[in-house]
């Protein structure tokens, strides 16, 4: 018996290949490494690693059909919580690739090596599971923590470089480059410049400020409090002096009129952000993505000139519930034209670092195999949709 695993030559997926043998009982894992655009020295560690495995790889360049993906994610303007889609639009893409791999290889099944805590498992396995070919998911199968898997490695003498799976987890593609993991997973933690490769820090100074918010407030700056007026005309001024809140824009009118506009606005740019950027972290998606709904019915009244509407109250009815808990600090990086959130604390963050983890095994009573459920039901509906219109349409032939 045979199966396929999605082969980086990371510590997970490199874990992942004795482990279907001694686990599950394979007699053959085939390594399936898919090109959407990660660095050449991916492909190098993901072939050494396989050589060093005595593993049959296979390398599937799909870089141009992830492409035409991203060009499609810009005619959508698709962003999720305000970044560009890069994993999530990879991890179809990456699935077909590895599937269609598996099925010209003879193999039984499926393998990744996504932990059960992350969204990729749920990616990958959308995809696959409209194959009658098994599925399996070693990390949250097993419930492996990194701190297992190197001990593991170790063990067996498993190819996986020391410090090779750094602090952090990276994930890159054409489109983007995703660093999350080691002190990432506190929120107030400013990262230095190291956690960068593709973008270098803007030339010309940088300066950071600390602002504290108190019920959705703005209440003081470097811990110095100060009234609203003295706050504003304070942030206009440092944030300016950066080159923060410029705006050049097509504007439609109430009348239906587009206009040129160009405007300038440093502290509402820093205390939009920052207070965005409180709001991500005490508030829970369900609040946020509400909310969202009634902040644009506030700004349209607000922009229409109508702040006395009797909607007006009913939507600050909304917005005052929710800010109760909207008490913290947001550090603020000026740069380069962009008053940028770089840290947030708050004693009603809906966050508890050792849940979102990948170090650690559970969640209160939850263990990564719950999540095998959910990635069974994971787009139940739109394989359903798919095996019923092939069926219609075979019948209309
Ligand atoms: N959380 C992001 C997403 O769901 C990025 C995940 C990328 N994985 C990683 N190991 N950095 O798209
Ligand atoms: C994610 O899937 O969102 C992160 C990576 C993982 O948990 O495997």
């Amino acid at each position: 018996t045979r199966v396929a695993l999605a082969f980086s030559g990371g510590l997970d997926t490199t874990v992942c290949v004795p482990l279907l043998e001694e686990e599950w009982g394979y007699d053959e894992v085939v390594g399936v490494t898919v090109d959407v655009g990660q660095p050449e020295a991916e492909f190098a560690e993901a072939e050494e690693t396989a050589e060093a495995l005595g593993l049959e790889q296979y390398v599937v360049d799909a870089k141009a059909e992830f492409a035409s993906v991203c060009l499609d994610s810009v005619r959508a303007n698709a962003t999720y919580q305000g970044y560009p889609l890069g994993t999530a639009l990879a991890r179809p893409v990456i699935a077909e690739a590895i599937l269609d791999v598996a099925q010209e290889h003879d193999c039984d099944a499926v393998a990744h090596g996504c932990t059960g805590k992350g969204n990729d498992q749920l990616r990958f396995e959308a995809v696959w599971r409209a194959s009658d070919l098994d599925v399996i998911a070693p990390v949250r199968e097993l419930g492996l923590t990194r701190e297992w898997e190197i001990e593991y490695a170790d063990e067996k003498d498993l190819p996986v470089e020391a410090g090779n799976e750094g602090v952090w987890s990276i994930d890159t593609n054409l489109w983007s480059r995703s660093i999350e993991g080691g002190d990432l997973e506190q929120p107030g933690h400013v990262p230095g410049e190291e956690i960068y490769d593709w973008t270098r820090s803007p030339a010309g100074d940088s300066e950071e400020v600390e602002i504290t918010f108190e019920d959705g407030y703005p209440v003081a700056v470097d811990g110095e409090e100060m009234d609203p007026v003295a706050l504003i005309d304070h942030l206009n001024e440092v944030a300016g002096e950066y080159g923060v809140g410029r705006t050049d824009m097509m504007e439609d009118r109430m009348l239906g009129l587009k206009v040129r506009e160009n405007y300038e606005h440093p502290a509402a740019t820093t205390l939009l952000n920052a207070h965005e950027t409180l709001e991500s972290l005490v508030l829970t998606k369900e609040e946020r993505d509400f909310k969202k709904l009634v902040d644009d019915e506030w700004s349209q009244k607000g922009y229409e000139g109508l702040v006395d509407a009797p909607l007006m109250g009913a939507l600050e009815g909304f917005i005052d519930e929710t800010q109760t808990r909207v008490t913290g600090t947001v550090t603020i990086r000026f740069e380069g034209g962009q008053a940028r959130p770089v840290g947030r604390d708050s004693e009603y963050a809906v966050y508890d670092e050792s849940f979102a983890s990948f170090n650690t095994e559970d969640v209160g009573d939850i263990t990564q195999n719950d999540a095998t459920g959910v990635a069974k039901y994971h787009g139940f509906q739109e394989r359903m949709a798919a095996k019923v219109l092939a069926k219609v349409k075979g019948e209309g032939t």
